[in-house]
């Protein structure tokens, strides 16, 4: 059988829309309809006409477009694509922390459950942070899970005072200084491009720190022809794609997200063919979570 045929098919007879994130396989990105940063798919959910979203990344992306759009039908084809970033907040826990700072807002990353978005003020991902946190009515806040973002932010915007929880990416950790410095001194006129989910130490030794559209963006612009990649591998892809004449590197052996990976093409094949696996939110929980997923698509604007 065909896969790529047979997901064609079924995604017309379905009218159903196919989104990938920049982290996923190379095949992935192939045959989706639309492809980017946590941002920019989170608006292309909320707003495209189809009925369907076949949402090829993590859960906490796939829950996000259910949120925001209850009577659309979100599948997630792999189903055990979680993020262990996101796992690393719990709601009771983020509760106790605002009664500790009744004046702060919270500010919860993109990457949490929905669970922890229905007890945030506002919901941001790396490319509308700094933007967002700038335009908040107030000068403290609690920002979750990610610390490494969150110091990002903070050196960004020094007057605001943010209260850090102590999650991370187990992906972007893997990075360690030294191997970025020799990676640099191996290859001539670098520029190095690095994700904020990168600790500090990292991000002190990249040229340009953004989202993945924003590295992508960044490279594509550029004149230079040699970039060091300081983020999950997937986007290699688009990068080398969008870019033919220009050289990309990864430290050592790259950098490889599990859960990103685990979808193929066999799964995304199954999921418009049973309807597999839905997302399913309690609507008392997705009401307090739209909350402030729409304050962030209204803050970014
Ligand atoms: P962005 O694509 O928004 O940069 O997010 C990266 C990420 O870690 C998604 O899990
Ligand atoms: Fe989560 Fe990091 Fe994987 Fe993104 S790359 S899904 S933040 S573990």
């Amino acid at each position: 059988m065909d896969l790529v045929n047979e997901i064609k098919r079924l995604k017309k007879e379905k009218n159903a829309i196919i989104l990938a994130h920049y982290y996923q396989r190379p095949e992935i990105q192939e045959i989706a309809d639309d492809i980017g940063d946590s941002y920019y798919l989170s608006k292309v959910a909320k707003d495209c006409p189809e009925q369907t979203i076949v949402f090829c990344g993590v859960k906490f992306m796939a829950e996000s477009a259910k949120i925001l759009s209850p009577h659309k039908t979100v599948l997630l084809p792999a189903y055990d694509a979680g993020c262990p970033m996101a796992d690393m907040a719990a709601a009771e826990d983020v509760v106790k922390l605002k009664e500790k700072h009744p004046n702060a807002k919270v500010v919860a990353y993109i990457n949490s459950t929905t669970e922890v978005k229905a007890v945030t003020d506002v919901c941001c991902t790396s490319s509308n942070a700094v933007n967002i946190i700038t335009n908040l009515d107030t000068d403290e806040i609690i920002f979750l899970p990610d610390k490494n973002l969150g110091s990002f932010i903070q050196e960004k915007i020094p007057n605001k005072k943010m209260i850090l929880w102590n999650g991370f990416c187990i992906t972007h950790k893997r990075l360690q200084p030294d191997e970025i410095i020799k990676a640099k001194e191996s290859i001539e006129n670098v520029i190095t491009l690095a994700h904020p989910e990168c600790e500090k130490e990292v991000r002190d030794l990249a040229d340009f720190v953004g989202s993945t559209l924003e590295i992508l963006n960044y490279a594509t612009a550029s004149d230079n022809k040699n970039f060091l990649i300081l983020t999950e591998e997937g986007i290699m892809h688009q990068l080398k794609k969008q870019n033919p004449d220009k050289k990309f590197y990864t430290p050592r052996g790259g950098m490889m997200c599990v859960n990103m990976k685990k979808t193929h093409l066999k799964d995304v094949y199954e999921a418009l063919l049973n309807n597999q696996h839905e997302i399913t939110i309690d609507e008392d929980i997705r009401l307090k979570a739209y909350g402030s997923l729409m304050e962030m698509h209204r803050l970014a604007k």
